[in-house]
């Protein structure tokens, strides 16, 4: 049910890989609602064809850009404010990747290049992304800028390996550049911390089925859904959420503040 929350505002949504991807559903979500989009990839992504769907469905157009090449992000954002005939006004970072989690490679027995590169390509990629925006002054007074996380940034889930790192340092880039984006633009930004979701990137992490289900039996609510999770973002987009920035924001069905639910201990034995 949409409610033209986004009227009128223009986005670049990154991250779109496949109809599982939270991603795919924001863009979906953001058009439903009234915004117009450009679609974002890296260029490896986009050969695999699937955005060209997407495209379509929210008459978008795709403008390749890898997240860890400043050239890449300057094109994209220059590119999108000649589309929409004037400034954006809000951005989903919706990227991640661990080369170590991919490889199967324990915390303990990390490579240190694949560690560069998961912490380029999962957390500094927002700084990029950030930096090109402030110094093209390409984004409106009171946009909104979203980044998606997971608890491993606070709490330790061990196969999460050196993504759990990567989130910290997004999470902490969100605050850091929310204050002076806030100071000079009013623009927010914010990071979503969402429950486990089977998507691409998720179902690269050990035991991933196993763990959704146990995060599921201790979430109240249970898990939120990757459709869910478009909907929060586009309250974050909206004008609804204007005050709102500097936040790491659980989506996650109330798992955050739950010390052990009745589920899991009867699920114990005895
Ligand atoms: P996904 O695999 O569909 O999306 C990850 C995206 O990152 C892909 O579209 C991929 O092409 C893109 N990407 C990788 N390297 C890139 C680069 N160099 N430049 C530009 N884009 C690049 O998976 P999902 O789950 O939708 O991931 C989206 C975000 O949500 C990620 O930040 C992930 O860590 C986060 N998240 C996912 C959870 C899950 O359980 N699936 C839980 C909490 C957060």
């Amino acid at each position: 049910m949409a409610h033209n929350l986004l009227q009128g505002k223009k986005g670049i949504i990154f991250g779109a890989l496949d109809e599982n991807s939270i991603a795919w559903k924001t863009a979906v979500r953001c058009v439903e609602e009234g915004a117009q989009i450009v679609l974002t990839n890296a260029p490896i992504a986009l050969r695999m064809g699937e955005i060209n769907k997407l495209a379509e469905t929210c008459k978008a157009p795709v403008i390749p850009a890898d997240a860890t090449s400043m050239d890449d992000l300057s094109n994209l954002f220059t590119k999108s404010m000649e589309h929409f005939g004037g400034k954006i006004d809000f951005v989903l970072h919706s990227i991640g990747m661990s080369v170590n989690v991919r490889k199967g490679k324990p915390y303990t027995d990390l490579d240190y290049d694949f560690f560069h590169k998961g912490l380029d390509i999962s957390a500094m990629s927002l700084h990029r992304v950030l930096q090109t925006a402030y110094k093209l002054d390409a984004l409106n007074e009171w946009g909104s800028v979203v980044a998606l996380t997971y608890i491993a940034a606070q709490r330790v889930f061990p196969d999460y390996s050196d993504m759990a790192d990567a989130k910290s340092m997004l999470e902490s880039i969100s605050r850091s550049f929310g204050y002076h984006y806030g100071v000079k633009k009013k623009v927010r930004i914010n990071t979503i911390s969402q429950s486990p979701t089977r998507t691409t990137a998720g179902s690269g992490v050990k035991g991933f089925g196993d763990f959704i289900s146990y995060a599921e039996k201790m979430s109240p609510l249970g898990n939120a859904s990757a459709d869910q999770c478009a909907d929060y973002t586009v309250t974050l987009f909206s004008d609804y959420t204007r005050m709102v920035t500097m936040q790491n924001l659980f989506h996650d069905g109330g798992f955050s503040f739950t010390g052990v639910s009745q589920s899991v201990i009867e699920s114990m034995g005895e």
